[in-house]
């Protein structure tokens, strides 16, 4: 048992560990700005700043897609902790924005194109959540001795997949990515992860058309392959998601808010976290916020926050760092991380 790990509350690891060994981030540098928005749809930079503390998105190309941002991020994060591609056993690459539907795993494509050559890839469709189930996903392989090194990335070009036409939804969504290299150490790492789902509420945020229950023919509408969205059902689910969330991992895990150092919840809207906070009166000054750069970018907006905690020196050695994801599925959970 380490040192360091005894004097965390609620009992430190005594065995190996998936660790967080780094974290990395990249966005397409194409911004748009509300006021940029405002002159494509009838909405404001105050309605979108006000509604959801939003006040800019990246946004990429034309030709790039999850893939390209994907490689990009886990680049950077495969760099800062000098582990080589060839090193890498599992590929998770969570998205709801695949390069291609269905088939091939677009973390296969990320596989070869890092020239992690002896790595499995697989994608995990998870939505908001995706991140959160990655790293679940990520510390059972290598918990268990499957896996020895294991990439973690979401990436989403939700850009592609929201119908500019509705100031409903088109405002809310940002295109990047975020990875993370989890590896087995000693002591500190993912000490827990929980994982729900509550199918019932599948229909209020979801593409009608283009799977197998709908497939694209010639009298599809375009707008029944973007994105569907109740926000107000979804709304309610995500302020109850992140409590649920925190409560549970902090129960099971004998801690109180007070010991823990960051909450990093999916970057939805900053009103999602704030209501959260006075319901179950967390402090807010735990919850780290970067939205009003990036909007929401699903499955990436974790491990970009997570990246920009690390580079702006907010991630501190032996910290207890709680992460919230929740979306469409409806999916949610979160990790216990004790930050190495
Ligand atoms: N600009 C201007 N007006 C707007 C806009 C806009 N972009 N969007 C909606 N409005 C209008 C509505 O038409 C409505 O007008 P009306 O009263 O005349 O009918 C009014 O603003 C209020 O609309 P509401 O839906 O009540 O607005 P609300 O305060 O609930 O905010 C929002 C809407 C921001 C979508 C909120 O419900 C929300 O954040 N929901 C959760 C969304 C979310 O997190 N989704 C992603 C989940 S993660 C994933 O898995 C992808």
């Amino acid at each position: 048992m380490s040192e360091a790990g005894a004097t965390v509350p609620g009992g430190a690891l005594d065995r190996g560990a998936a660790q967080i060994v780094s974290v990395g981030a990249y966005v397409p540098p194409r911004v748009m700005t509300n006021d940029e928005l405002a002159q494509i749809v009838d909405t404001s930079d105050e309605w979108i700043y006000s509604h959801t503390g939003i006040k800019a998105r990246h946004v990429a190309a034309d030709d790039v897609a999850a893939s390209d941002l994907a490689v990009e991020a886990a680049r950077r994060a495969l760099d800062d902790a000098r582990i080589n591609p060839g090193d890498v056993d599992l590929v998770l690459l969570a998205t709801s924005t695949p390069d291609y539907p269905g088939l091939p795993a677009t973390a296969s494509i990320v596989q070869d194109r890092l020239g992690a050559e002896r790595s499995g890839a697989m994608d995990l469709v998870a939505a908001c959540s995706g991140f959160v189930y990655g790293l679940a996903t990520a510390s059972a392989f290598v918990d268990s001795g499957q896996a020895g090194t294991v990439l973690v990335v979401g990436a989403e070009v939700y850009s592609k997949i929201i119908n500019w036409a509705d100031r409903n939804t088109c405002v809310l969504f940002g295109d990047g990515a975020g990875a993370a290299v989890v590896c087995r150490g000693v002591g500190r790492g993912i000490r827990d992860s929980v994982l729900h789902s509550v199918g019932s509420g599948a229909a209020s945020l979801y593409r009608p058309a283009g799977g197998s229950r709908e497939p694209c023919g010639a009298t599809t509408e375009p707008d029944r392959t973007k994105l569907h969205m109740d926000g107000r059902q979804v709304y309610g689910f995500a302020v109850q998601a992140i409590i649920d969330t925190v409560e549970e991992l902090l129960s099971r895990n004998g801690l109180s808010i007070a010991d823990v150092d960051h909450v990093v919840a999916h970057q939805a809207n900053v009103r999602i976290i704030d209501a959260a906070c006075r319901r179950a009166a967390y402090p807010q000054e735990k919850f780290f916020k970067n939205i009003r750069e990036y909007a929401n970018t699903s499955a990436a907006s974790i491990p970009i926050a997570l990246s920009e905690m690390q580079t702006r020196g907010l991630l501190c050695s032996g910290q207890l760092v709680v992460t919230v994801g929740f979306g469409s599925g409806l999916s949610y959970g979160g990790n216990l991380i004790e930050w190495i």
